[in-house]
């Protein structure tokens, strides 16, 4: 399968292209993050809301699951780490529906209610403060718009 990488060497590169990449979103996009604890999740998340002009300051929302915010789109940002049944429905459908970008941390814990098209996004811990990005598109909306980010 098709994939796209890159390396950053500190949070602010990781930050920096998450904000390039927010101003290639739609509505209705969706974004599933993967990496381990501390890989940089919610760094990347934080520089997407830069990029969507999201002026109030992102947190992890690990004890609220999901946190809303409002820019030039809406930004949906899950963290579902604590969803201990993954069979169990929160209604995150109305969101990948809507009109936001959903951002998804640990989005493999609820893979069976993802929808089958989004952008994959893994985060691989290096040496120090590097960090190799890994973006896996699924359907062709985001083979598209890998194509965009990297040409
Ligand atoms: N290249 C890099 N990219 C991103 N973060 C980096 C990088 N180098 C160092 N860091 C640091 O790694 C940490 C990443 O924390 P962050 O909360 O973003 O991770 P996370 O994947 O969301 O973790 P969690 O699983 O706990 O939600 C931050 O302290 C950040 O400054
Ligand atoms: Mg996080």
């Amino acid at each position: 399968m098709d994939h796209y990488e890159l390396i950053t060497r500190n949070s602010q590169e990781t930050s920096e292209f998450a904000e390039r990449l927010a101003s290639f979103l739609q509505p209705g996009d969706v974004l599933a993050l993967e990496g381990d604890l501390g890989a940089g999740k919610t760094t990347f998340t934080k520089g997407l809301a830069k990029g969507l002009g999201i002026k109030r300051t992102v947190n992890s929302p690990t004890f609220t699951i999901i946190k809303e915010y409002t820019g030039k789109l809406p930004l949906y940002h899950m963290d579902v780490y604590r969803v201990a049944d993954t069979l169990e429905d929160l209604g995150f459908d109305e969101y990948f529906e809507g009109n936001g970008v959903t951002v998804v941390e640990w989005a493999h814990i609820i893979k069976e209610q993802l929808p089958s098209n989004l952008l994959t996004i893994y985060i691989y811990h290096q040496k120090d403060n590097q960090r190799k990005i890994v973006l896996q598109p699924h359907g062709q909306r985001y083979q598209q718009l890998c194509k965009e980010i990297f040409q």
